[in-house]
């Protein structure tokens, strides 16, 4: 019997038979504003709150006290997260010239440290930046995913895609993500909307159909799509 994770986002765990597969690496790429920040902090948020599953949400695009500033107006209480010991931020800007090894070491040890089950990479655009050398970054990756599925941690790495391109550019898709969903913003009608498209997702049946991204008070959700 496979394990399935709740993503912790309306909407979403039907299109996946239920949800993430435990363990896996789900690529969430997307226009800038697209809700990448959103929907992975609510994979977090959620998987503590309501799925007692503990995460590490490391962040290199927003500080870390923006990120719980914003957060906070959806109901999303970090700092108290982290207080409880159900989370742990770390904001990487400070050490980002420590490279791509010693920053995958310093995140590995957190995770076991508080047990996580749950982590978030946003983003790995930001994060490979780090690491200049090709190659290295390539075989540094695979031994991060395989190190991850060994500790049965369920991973969302998000990644800057700028509008119109077609691929995401990064040369690991293929062998560092079970699964691709990619957030896109269009203009239909004078209004922006974002669509929300699973590209892959190893062994499951999932949707092949575009979905739309709502952001209320709430916070972020999948509904249908609709062009009116
Ligand atoms: N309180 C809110 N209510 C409604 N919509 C909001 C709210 N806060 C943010 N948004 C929407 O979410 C967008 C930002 O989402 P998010 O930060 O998750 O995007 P992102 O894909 O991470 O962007 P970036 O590329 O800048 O990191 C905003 O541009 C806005 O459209
Ligand atoms: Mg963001």
């Amino acid at each position: 019997m496979v394990e399935r994770v709740k993503s912790g986002v309306d909407g979403l765990d039907r299109l996946v038979e239920g949800g993430f597969l435990k363990g896996d690496v789900i690529l969430l790429a997307g226009n800038t504003g697209s809700g990448k920040t959103i929907l992975s902090a609510q994979f977090i948020c959620n998987g503590a709150v309501k799925y007692g599953e503990k995460g590490v949400y490391v962040t290199f695009e927003e500080n870390a006290g923006t990120l719980k500033r914003n957060l906070l107006r959806f109901g999303y209480d970090l700092e108290k997260l982290e207080r409880e010991g159900a989370v742990k931020i770390l904001d990487l800007e400070a050490i980002k010239g420590a490279g791509l090894s010693a920053n995958i070491e310093f995140i590995l040890n957190v995770l076991r440290e508080i047990g996580a089950q749950r982590l978030v990479i946003d983003s790995l655009t930001a994060f490979l930046s780090a690491c200049e050398e090709k190659f290295e970054y390539r075989t540094l990756m695979h031994l991060f995913y395989k190190i991850l599925k060994k500790l049965g941690c369920t991973t969302v790495m998000t990644c800057s895609v700028p509008t119109g391109l077609e691929t995401l550019g990064l040369g690991i898709e293929e062998f560092i993500a079970d699964s691709v969903i990619t957030l896109e913003n269009i203009v239909h009608d004078g209004e922006l909307k974002t669509r929300f498209l699973i590209r892959k997702m190893r062994g499951t049946n999932h949707s092949k159909k575009y979905h739309e991204v709502m952001i209320d008070r709430k916070g972020l959700k999948i509904v249908s799509f609709s062009m009116s």
